[in-house]
């Protein structure tokens, strides 16, 4: 008797407190806060005084609700489920009074008004649910009621004093990102809620919107399936509507198929992934991926993506025997450097990690995969024309040069490529920033005019630290110089060579038929034998094609 009194005063001198405030718009939102049959108590915000008014949707009872405990139940449970279990609302939904309460050592399970609830041995928040009784509410929640009806409006927390539920968008975290769901049978159903739950709670703690970050979700069980891309939904609200509506695939934790997935097809500017934007993939991983996640990763790792995992309830130790790869968290993120990576115990106490993975997502500075060997160089050549080449030969040294640049994204903000040509004499042949697109770079490159001369690498080198490597004309990127000669140079090529590198240039060279391995070594960077080529034949340049392009990535990914 007096619980209900007290809750009919409370809820009197909260209307009255509204209505102190705002006189005039007197707006249903104020009163009672409608939630989704699923809203647990613990999604409930915090208030001084442990309450809360929600109102319940019709029809709840048709869901699969999780409720813990009888009478008193754990805070884990859905509000709703809890109210219908204690006949406080029926099919038609309605409003609920929520009283936190302190956590229990066990919470019993039983049948009532059609619903089953489980038992739980103990849990660290509990709550009851009573009959809201207020008039002016009851009037206010039908009315609610009837415009929301089953699948109702998004989740909002309570909150007292009321504010007008707006979201703003977080235009500091311009992201894009692909959120990889577990949707196992390891995982099973109704964790699988819990997972798109989470997911909800971070788009709107993130704050996505327009000009902020963006999220996309790739379903990983036997087969990835893209659920919806980045440019789909671009408010919380939406992309919590989009995420109620993605079944529980079942199958196997195919995460290192879906990440690969995800690389080759989810990030692509049709589908509103948005240039220079980083980009990011969260896969959250249930216990351990069934495949392995090496290839994946290192795929997402070389095209500029920042591939964090979120592994929850990791394997105990007699797992460890079914788990195919028992590093799979080290080797998978961006980096094994403890950023990259997060640990949640289960799917039934992640709210604490809510904030801590938002900042991470948002800490663009950290997002140290963002920028690759192809999207960050400035690869400088210089290019031997002297007579003894010939012009046969002189066009497949240009194919080796065009089919190493092709692997580049060379782009205004990506990589960028710039030619000398050399005799005795030099000729700048185009600059850095002559040409930022990349059919144009390859076409200016493949068609350089045949000089004929003599050979003076020495001064080449010289010449094209003075007037290719210009700190105006260069990207941000690592800056690397490839020298191809078929001969012996006429003037010391040590001296420059080393001017060069003490300028952070890496040098690579490349020598053909007469060219001495003594002067190839001593233009190289340290160490020499990887930076050093040689082929008696023209025809054998374009094997060097892939061995310079991953020793570029290799000295990049070290210097960085
Ligand atoms: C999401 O975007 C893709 C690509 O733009 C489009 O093909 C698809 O129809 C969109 N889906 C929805 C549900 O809007």
């Amino acid at each position: 008797m007096s619980s209900v009194t007290m809750s009919f005063r409370f809820a009197f001198l909260h209307v009255l407190g509204i209505l102190s405030m705002t006189p005039i718009s007197f707006g249903a939102d104020l009163v009672a806060v409608p939630i989704e049959c699923g809203t647990r108590a613990a999604d409930l915000e915090d208030s001084p005084d442990s309450r809360a008014m929600v109102l319940c949707p019709a029809n709840c009872a048709l869901w699969k609700l999780s409720v813990f405990g009888s009478g008193i139940y754990a805070s884990i449970s859905s509000v709703c489920g809890a109210a219908l279990h204690s006949g406080i609302i029926g099919v038609s939904g309605g409003a609920v009074e929520v009283q936190k309460l302190a956590g229990r050592s066990h919470y019993h399970s039983s049948y009532a008004h059609g619903i089953q609830t489980q038992s739980l041995s103990s849990w660290s928040a509990s709550f009851t649910v009573t009959r809201s009784i207020s008039l002016p509410m009851e009037v206010s929640s039908l009315t609610i009621t009837a415009e929301n009806p089953v699948s109702g409006p998004a989740k909002k927390a309570v909150k007292k004093p009321p504010k007008k539920p707006q979201v703003v968008e977080n235009r500091d975290c311009l992201v894009d990102i692909a959120l990889i769901i577990d949707s196992s049978y390891h995982i099973g159903q109704r964790r699988f809620n819990l997972q798109k739950n989470f997911i909800g709670r971070l788009a709107a703690m993130m704050k996505v919107g327009p000009d902020g970050p963006h999220v996309g979700v790739v379903q990983a069980s036997e087969t990835p399936q893209v659920e919806f891309y980045l440019g789909n939904y671009s408010m919380p609200k939406d992309v919590i509507f989009a995420l109620k509506e993605v079944a529980f695939g079942g199958g196997n934790t195919n995460t290192g198929k879906a990440i690969l997935h995800t690389v080759r097809h989810f990030f692509n500017p049709d589908f509103g992934m948005r240039r220079g934007v980083p980009r990011i993939i969260v896969a959250f991983v249930d216990g351990w991926p069934s495949d392995n996640l090496e290839d994946a990763s290192v795929m997402a790792r070389e095209s500029g993506i920042n591939l964090f995992l979120v592994n929850v309830a990791k394997p105990i130790p007699e797992e460890m025997g079914l788990v195919r790869d028992q590093d799979f968290m080290k080797k998978a993120g961006c980096k094994d450097n403890g950023f990259f990576t997060l640990t949640m115990p289960s799917w039934f106490s992640t709210s604490k990690f809510l904030k801590p993975l938002a900042q991470k997502l948002c800490s663009v500075d950290q997002l140290l995969c963002s920028k690759t060997c192809y999207n960050s160089v400035n690869l400088g050549f210089l290019i031997d024309g002297s007579s003894s080449v010939g012009d046969v030969n002189f066009k497949l040294v240009l194919s080796l040069l065009s089919s190493i640049s092709r692997n580049f994204d060379i782009s205004e903000s990506g990589s960028r490529i710039g030619a000398v040509q050399f005799t005795y004499d030099q000729r700048l042949e185009f600059g850095f920033s002559d040409f930022t697109k990349k059919d144009e770079a390859l076409k200016a490159l493949q068609s350089i005019p045949y000089l004929s001369g003599g050979t003076a690498t020495g001064d080449a080198i010289t010449f094209a630290m003075e007037n290719l490597f210009q700190p105006r004309s260069m990207g941000t990127g690592k800056k690397f110089l490839i020298i191809v000669t078929d001969g012996q140079s006429y003037d010391d090529v040590r001296g420059p060579a080393i001017a060069a590198q003490r300028q952070g240039i890496t040098v690579f060279t490349v020598g053909v038929a007469w060219a001495p391995m003594e002067d190839l070594r001593a233009m190289a960077s340290e160490p020499k034998d990887t930076h050093t080529f040689f082929t008696r034949e023209f025809s054998g340049l374009e094997q060097f094609e892939q061995p310079i392009v991953r020793a570029i990535c290799r000295d990049f990914t070290e210097f960085n």
